[in-house]
């Protein structure tokens, strides 16, 4: 019998989830009941969410239980269905998990993969949850018009760099905010970002003030913190900030404080509103065709880190909190 390599939780983590957080074991190959598909995975998906996802507190969803397969979204083949929705060799991305073989309902399927000119990793990437959530969360909760300056933190990362691609295209101008010159220098070349601050280089401040003269309009806030601190000082009247992540809050309990924002979003009339992908799952195929067009246009570009083996799961929630990833990070299963 073959056998099912799963990623189980191992324990639960009180910051940054760290390997040891993880376990790999050798699961028994999963059957298919009535109305079921097997699935064989090929990416698997790594995201910063994993730390909310696997939190006890703070948190917009149910966190998942110690002993479990770590939730992951992934994308896989059907190997065997019972069930007429889905065929064998269909390609599905859904919530599968970090393990080779998921044997799972039809409401475990986010979409299928019918992009087949594109790499199915993509359904992970740019069109998957990062650049769903870049489009969605900028058009609802940013709202930006032309000749507008749109500031975006993690600018670099997956999220991020499509939504300054999205918003040059939309005609705004667009300030990226990254850790180093390596990611500044990425999100000039491959990005189109009108300009590339790095927040870890002195003198943010100033750089903000020369790169948004008129100040920024949207602020798409991946980060909080003291680079959000930073950004709102710079922000024009009527400006809208999305707050899409917090990459940069180290502890939940207790929560870090910062500056009190409340006179400057009276006296600058600023809106701002949180998002939270989950909301708008009914709009995701319509989101990602949108982007799958912009891909083959050559109008948005992306950036993947793929890692084989799923041995390296363990890590690699870590390491996106300390900026290692150059782009969407996926891990690639041994028998692709
Ligand atoms: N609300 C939603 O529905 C939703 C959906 C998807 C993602 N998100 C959020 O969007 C953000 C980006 O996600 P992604 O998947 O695109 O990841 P990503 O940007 O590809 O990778 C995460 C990046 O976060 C930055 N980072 C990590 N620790 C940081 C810190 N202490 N201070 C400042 N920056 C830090 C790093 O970039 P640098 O090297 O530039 O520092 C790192 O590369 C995350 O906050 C994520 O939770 C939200």
């Amino acid at each position: 019998m073959p056998s099912n390599k799963q990623v189980l939780v191992a324990g639960r983590p009180s910051g940054i989830p760290q390997p040891e957080h993880f376990e790999i074991v050798d699961g028994e190959m999963p059957t298919i009941g009535e109305g079921q598909i097997l699935v064989r995975n090929q990416y698997l998906s790594v995201e910063p969410a994993m730390r909310g996802w696997l939190a006890d507190q703070s948190n917009y969803s149910q966190p998942i239980e110690i002993g479990s397969v770590m939730r992951s979204l992934t994308v896989g083949e059907v190997i065997e269905s019972r069930t007429p929705d889905f065929a064998v060799g269909d390609m599905l991305m859904g919530w599968f998990g970090w393990q080779e073989f998921a044997a799972t309902d039809a409401d475990a399927v986010i979409r299928k993969v019918t992009d087949t000119d594109l790499s199915p990793s993509l359904a992970l990437g740019v069109l998957g949850l990062n650049g769903v959530t870049a489009l969605l969360a900028l058009e609802k909760v940013g709202r930006p018009v032309a000749g507008d300056t749109v500031v975006v933190s993690t600018a670099a990362g997956s999220v991020g760099s499509a939504v300054g691609q999205i918003a040059k295209l939309l005609g705004c101008q667009t300030v990226g905010i990254t850790g180093g010159p390596e990611k500044v220098a990425i999100c000039l070349d491959d990005f189109g970002y009108d300009a590339a601050l790095d927040y870890k280089a002195p003198g943010l401040e100033e750089a903000l003030a020369a790169a948004c003269p008129h100040g920024a309009n949207v602020y798409f806030d991946n980060t909080a913190g003291a680079i959000s601190d930073a950004v709102y000082r710079h922000l024009a009247l009527h400006a809208r900030i999305v707050t899409c992540g917090t990459a940069s809050v180290a502890s939940w309990d207790p929560v870090p404080t910062g500056p009190r924002v409340e006179r400057l979003i009276m006296t600058k009339r600023l809106t701002m509103g949180g998002f939270v992908i989950f909301d708008h799952m009914n709009e995701f195929d319509a989101a990602s065709r949108r982007l799958a067009q912009w891909v083959r246009e050559g109008k948005l570009s992306y950036r993947e880190e793929i890692i084989d083996g799923i041995e390296n799961c363990p890590g690699a929630i870590a390491d996106l909190y300390k900026g290692q990833n150059f782009g969407k990070r996926l891990i690639r299963l041994a028998r692709f």
